[in-house]
């Protein structure tokens, strides 16, 4: 049958829509579900994406039919930065690599690294002085990348935190202007901004690789991430590649604290514009831990803390869309889609939606506690994904970003400064464009 789902660009020239895309994604994917429904076709000169915004179409490709999906097509940064890593990688290579690194996250691993994620917010925290201005999407970038390699791969990298945020910006945008191009220069062709960009990715390569040569002059076992990685054997007593070793250490390296970081960076904007919410949460920390170092077990009891972390993951999804390459036709309904249809499913988008969420760009994170989002479809929310390909550090980054919150919180006031323009940069992630400003104030 016939697709029937309505393009975007019916009367509108593709270039138009092209720019809109190019220049507003957030505001122009949403603009499409909301005035053409939940499967929309936008064509763009000869590509054309399907943008699919209902739960139960999600699920069907997320879970139900994800046998003829791949994720989206190999971008530049993916391919160059992330190889064939576990976000990447597809079919039985990476069902092997996804089994290899999941005893790494088990339930029982992340409580031991909690100790550890305390540890890390509470020596950071405890440079701030009192009224200083401080960036804090820096501050939350360095603090998750510092426990990130510390929990994963037994590493302190204080003095690398600042390399990689930068190297990792610049390679974000380079992509990101690389998927909006109409014409994609080749990456081997020496403009520029190529140059740029291998230089970025050549300086990531240089701090994973130190990671892995430091642990390889290690005689000690490790039982975490990378020990695993490094101990892995084949049926034929074969271990990882050099070059796998490496692509799964930049993968969990990168993935295992951008995303945390914006997470914890926009929940701290959100506090600031809702006083009662931060009054909610300073009451919360100070009634759970009465002033003590968080536990593990104290993750679980801070229940508001929990609330804003959902509810900052609903409206500021770090991953804010989720792509999909159909190998074989697929069905959704009455329509029958082609195999090598791009699929697209936006959790900024979904998140947003006035059909699930009672005053949805509100930040109420008291509608995680009151029964309010019981009865929602799954995939009304999925700041993680889901189906196998579903975020293997879910449970860490929830952790770590509760833990965070509480040892931030017991200490410091957060206040964005007076005119520090916010906005959310669609990256790979969602960012703050211009970082955030905010005054500590001791408490
Ligand atoms: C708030 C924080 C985080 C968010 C919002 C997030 C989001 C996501 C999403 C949406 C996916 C699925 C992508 C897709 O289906 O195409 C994903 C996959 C993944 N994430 Fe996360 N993530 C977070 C934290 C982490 C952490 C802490 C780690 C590692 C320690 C991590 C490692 C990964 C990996 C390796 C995958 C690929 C899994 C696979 O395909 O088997 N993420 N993440």
């Amino acid at each position: 049958m016939a697709v029937e789902a309505i393009p975007l660009t019916r009367g509108q020239h593709w270039l138009d829509l092209y720019r809109r895309l190019r220049d507003d994604p957030l505001g122009t994917f949403t603009a499409a579900a909301r005035e053409y429904g939940d499967r929309v076709r936008l064509g763009i000169g000869p590509r054309e994406l399907l943008l699919l915004s209902s739960p139960d179409d999600i699920e069907q490709v997320l879970v139900m039919q994800n046998r003829k999906f791949h994720k989206g097509r190999g971008l530049t940064f993916t391919s160059r930065v992330l190889g064939n890593g576990l976000l990447t990688s597809e079919g039985e290579f990476w069902r092997r690599q996804r089994r290899l690194a999941q005893p790494a996250f088990h339930r029982q691993r992340i409580a031991a690294m909690a100790h550890t994620m305390v540890d890390y917010a509470e020596r950071h925290t405890g440079t701030w002085r009192d009224g200083e201005v401080r960036d804090i999407a820096e501050d939350m970038m360095r603090l998750t990348f510092a426990i990130a390699a510390r929990t994963l791969f037994g590493v302190d990298v204080e003095d690398e935190a600042d390399t990689v945020r930068e190297v990792l910006t610049l390679a974000m945008r380079h992509t990101n202007r690389r998927i909006r191009a109409l014409v994609r220069v080749p990456p081997w062709v020496p403009t520029p901004a190529n140059r740029r960009f291998e230089r970025a990715a050549a300086r990531l390569d240089h701090v994973v690789l130190r990671i892995i040569q430091a642990r390889r002059e290690d005689p000690n076992a490790h039982d975490d991430l990378l020990g695993l990685l490094m101990g892995a054997r084949d049926e034929d007593g074969s271990g990882l590649s050099d070059r796998q070793l490496r692509d799964e250490s930049m993968t969990l390296l990168l993935a295992g604290h951008e995303t945390t970081a914006n997470a914890l960076t926009w929940a701290w904007y959100l506090l600031d514009r809702h006083p009662a919410a931060r009054a909610a949460l300073e009451a919360e920390v100070d009634q759970v831990l009465e002033g003590r170092r968080p536990t593990p077990e104290d993750a679980g009891r801070l229940t508001y803390a929990n609330a804003v972390v959902s509810e900052a993951l609903r409206l500021y999804p770090p991953a804010w869309i989720i792509g999909r390459r159909a190998v074989e036709p697929f069905t959704l309904g009455p329509h029958t889609f082609p195999a090598g249809t791009q699929v697209l499913m936006s959790q900024w988008v979904v998140h947003r939606d006035p059909r699930f969420y009672d005053r949805p760009d509100q930040f109420l994170p008291e509608r995680w506690l009151d029964g309010r989002t019981k009865g929602l479809p799954p995939f009304a929310y999925f700041p993680f994904g889901g189906g196998p390909r579903l975020c293997i550090g879910k449970p860490f980054a929830l952790m770590e970003a509760v833990l965070v919150l509480a040892v931030t919180a017991s200490r410091f006031r957060l206040e964005l400064v007076e005119g520090h323009p916010v906005e959310p940069e669609p990256l790979i992630t969602l960012r703050p464009r211009y970082g955030l400003k905010m005054t500590v104030r001791r408490r």
